[in-house]
């Protein structure tokens, strides 16, 4: 069993943001922005999974799991709030938050569905979060520094998603969810997330005005291509879920345990 810790972050993020707070970068800033759009409702349908999924099981299981799961809803959370003002502040900049929507009525089409189908939309999301989680602690410098409060916030957030990278998983595997609906659902999730994530940021991209700039095309080429491209270095990663043996710890998280201990001035503990 994992041991989650729930923690406050010591950033104020009442202060507005920046309109290219990412180094200047108008790509890189428009691709988080989008991310922490989809956040606020994504994480909400990760919680309502988890919550679910752990009453589905036998009470024996569920003194197992009881810790892990309380941990993993309060960190998504508090994840949850602060990007929910974070996103606050994009409202402000003349931003249009798409992708929101959109996730709600997936989810309302959902309703009522097996559980083990929710988990398993979860944990293919969980896989997806963690490797690129580890992708940006391993490059902490490509979120720049023009605004520490969101390199901080990003790189916490990153290293709890690599902390309850499992959750979902064991859960999805405890209520014997099968491989092959696993790896269905991994297809699913990955075009739509892909689908989604180019959406939003074309659109934040074209109501920041800088879509047509050479600068944006440039620098999308080197942050998801270039020599530490985050396609190609969360391809090999990724692929590894369709595994039959496959399973979350397989993958380290030295990156996220090395953060939380050199920033443990950035947080107080709250519980778990
Ligand atoms: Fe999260
Ligand atoms: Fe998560």
């Amino acid at each position: 069993m994992t041991d989650l810790v729930v923690r406050r972050l010591l950033v104020d993020m009442e202060q507005p943001i920046a309109r290219h707070w990412c180094a200047g970068d108008a790509f890189r800033t428009a691709l988080f922005n989008a991310l922490s759009m989809s956040f606020p409702t994504g994480e909400q349908f990760f919680i309502d999974s988890v919550r679910n999924g752990f009453k589905e099981l036998p009470p024996a299981q569920q003194e197992k799991f009881r810790a892990e799961v309380q941990g993993f809803i309060g960190q998504e959370a508090t994840h949850r709030r602060l990007h929910a003002l974070y996103n606050g502040h994009l409202d402000r900049l003349g931003l249009v938050n798409e992708w929101e929507a959109r996730n709600l009525e997936r989810f309302r089409q959902l309703e009522g569905v097996d559980v083990r189908h929710w988990l398993g939309i979860t944990a293919a999301n969980e896989h997806f979060t963690a490797i690129l989680a580890e992708f940006m602690l391993r490059n902490p410098d490509l979120l720049g520094d023009a605004d520490p409060r969101l390199a901080t916030l990003w790189l916490w957030h990153s290293a709890e998603e690599s902390e309850h990278k499992s959750t979902a998983f064991d859960l999805y595997q405890a209520l014997g969810g099968s491989h092959e609906w696993r790896v269905k659902w991994m297809k699913r999730v990955t075009t739509l997330f892909l689908m989604e994530t180019l959406r939003q940021t074309v659109k934040n991209l074209h109501r920041d005005g800088t879509l047509w700039q050479w600068s944006t095309w440039r620098s999308a080429a080197s942050y998801l291509f270039g020599k530490r491209g985050l396609v190609r270095e969360t391809y090999a990663p990724w692929r590894e879920y369709f595994r039959r043996d496959f399973h979350p710890n397989q993958q380290g998280s030295s990156a996220a345990a090395r953060w939380l201990r050199d920033h443990s001035d950035q947080y107080v503990p709250v519980g778990g």
